[in-house]
C-alpha cells in the first residue's frame, strides 16, 4: 500500500534513530537552514564549514540544481513520473511540489534510508488530487526492492525521471555503478537520470578537508572526478543533455533561487557561522566555491 512506510511503530522508529552520531540527511538539513537535526549534526556541519568556509554554497546550489532539473523535466521534457532516491528531509520545496506546480498529475516516489526522514515523511505526501506521492523506507543498495515497491505508484511502461541527487558519494564504486545500471535498466526509453555528485576536481584542498571531517565521523564519502561521474551515464547507456556534466551552478542557470528574508543586522551579528548560513544569498558565488557536478541524461 502506498504510504505503508509511515505506519512504522513509533517505538521502533525511535530505536532506529541514533542522535549521538551525525547523519548525512541531517547535516545537509543544517546547511539548508532546516531544523530537523541534533547537536551531533550541528557539530559535524560546523566542522565542515570550518574546513571549507563557503561550503554551504555546495549544498544550497546542489538543491537549486535539483529545482531547475525537475522544472526542466516536468516542463520542457514532459516527464510525469519521478523516482527520487536519497530524498533528504522535507524542505522548501520538495520534488512533487515543483513538478506538480507545472504538471499537477505528476507522480513522485521518494526513497531514503534515514529514519529521521521517515519520521518527517508525511510532509512529502502532500500530493495534489490529480497526482500521487509515496515514500519508501529503503536503502539505495536494495535496487530490486525499490523498483518493486515503486511500481505501486509508478508505471514503468512510461518514462520516469530517476533522481540520484547528492547520494552516490555515500556509496563505494563496487556498488555504486552496478546499482545505477540496475535502476536505469528497469526504466523505459525516454526516461531520464538526474545526478549530482561531490568532486575533488575543482577545489581539492578544501573539499578533501571536508571529506576528512566527515569520514572521521563515520560517513562514507567518495569524491569522484568528472570522468567518474560521466561513467554513471555512459555505462548505463544514457545520452547526456546539454550542457553535459558541469559544476551545478552552471547547469542551465535561471537565477531564480529563493533569497532568504534578512533579519535585523543586530540579530544577524549575534549568530554563529552555522546559524548565519540560512540567511545567505547564494547568488554570491564564484567558480572556486562549487564542488558538485550535475548532469541529466536520457535513455534512448
Ligand atoms: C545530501 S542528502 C541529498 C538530499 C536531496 N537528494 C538533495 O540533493 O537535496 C543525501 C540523502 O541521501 C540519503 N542516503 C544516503 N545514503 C543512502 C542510501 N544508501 N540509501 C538511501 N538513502 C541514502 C540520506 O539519508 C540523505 O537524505
Amino acid at each position: 500500500m502506498p504510504g505503508d512506510a509511515l505506519s512504522q511503530d513509533p517505538a521502533e522508529l525511535r530505536r532506529r534513530i541514533d542522535s549521538s552520531k551525525a547523519h548525512p540527511a541531517r547535516v545537509y538539513d543544517v546547511f539548508l537552514g532546516g531544523k530537523d537535526h541534533y547537536p551531533a549534526d550541528l557539530d559535524a556541519a560546523a566542522a565542515g564549514l570550518a574546513a571549507n568556509p563557503r561550503g554551504y554554497l555546495d549544498v544550497r546550489h546542489n538543491r537549486d540544481f535539483l529545482r531547475r532539473a525537475v522544472t526542466t523535466l516536468a516542463g520542457e521534457d514532459g516527464i510525469r513520473q519521478f523516482l527520487d532516491i536519497g530524498t533528504g528531509l522535507p524542505t522548501a520545496e520538495n520534488v512533487h511540489q515543483i513538478a506538480q506546480r507545472i504538471a499537477p498529475d505528476s507522480r513522485v516516489v521518494y526513497v531514503d534510508n534515514d529514519p529521521v526522514v521517515l519520521a518527517h515523511a508525511r510532509a512529502l505526501l502532500t500530493s495534489g488530487p490529480e497526482g500521487r506521492t509515496d515514500y519508501i523506507d529503503a536503502d539505495l543498495k536494495q535496487p530490486a526492492r525499490i523498483l518493486e515497491q515503486a511500481a505501486e505508484v509508478i508505471d514503468f511502461d512510461r518514462p520516469v525521471a530517476l533522481c540520484l541527487v547528492a547520494i552516490l558519494h555515500f556509496v563505494e564504486d563496487d556498488q555504486a555503478y552496478p546499482i545505477v545500471r540496475e535502476l536505469v535498466d528497469a526504466l523505459p526509453a525516454g526516461s531520464r537520470l538526474v545526478l549530482s555528485h561531490l568532486t575533488d576536481d575543482l577545489n581539492p584542498e578544501n573539499v578533501r578537508a571536508v571529506q576528512r571531517t566527515y569520514t572521521e565521523r563515520g560517513f562514507t564519502f567518495v569524491l569522484r572526478s568528472r570522468d567518474d561521474v560521466e561513467r554513471f551515464f555512459t555505462e548505463s547507456g544514457l545520452k547526456l543533455a546539454d550542457p553535459g556534466i558541469v559544476p551545478v551552478h552552471h547547469w542551465r542557470p535561471d537565477h531564480a533561487a529563493p533569497v532568504p528574508d534578512q533579519p535585523e543586522e543586530s540579530y544577524l551579528a549575534a549568530l554563529d557561522d552555522i546559524e548565519k548560513v540560512r540567511y545567505k544569498d547564494i547568488n554570491d558565488v564564484t567558480d572556486a566555491d562549487i564542488n558538485v557536478y550535475g548532469g541529466l541524461g536520457t535513455k534512448a
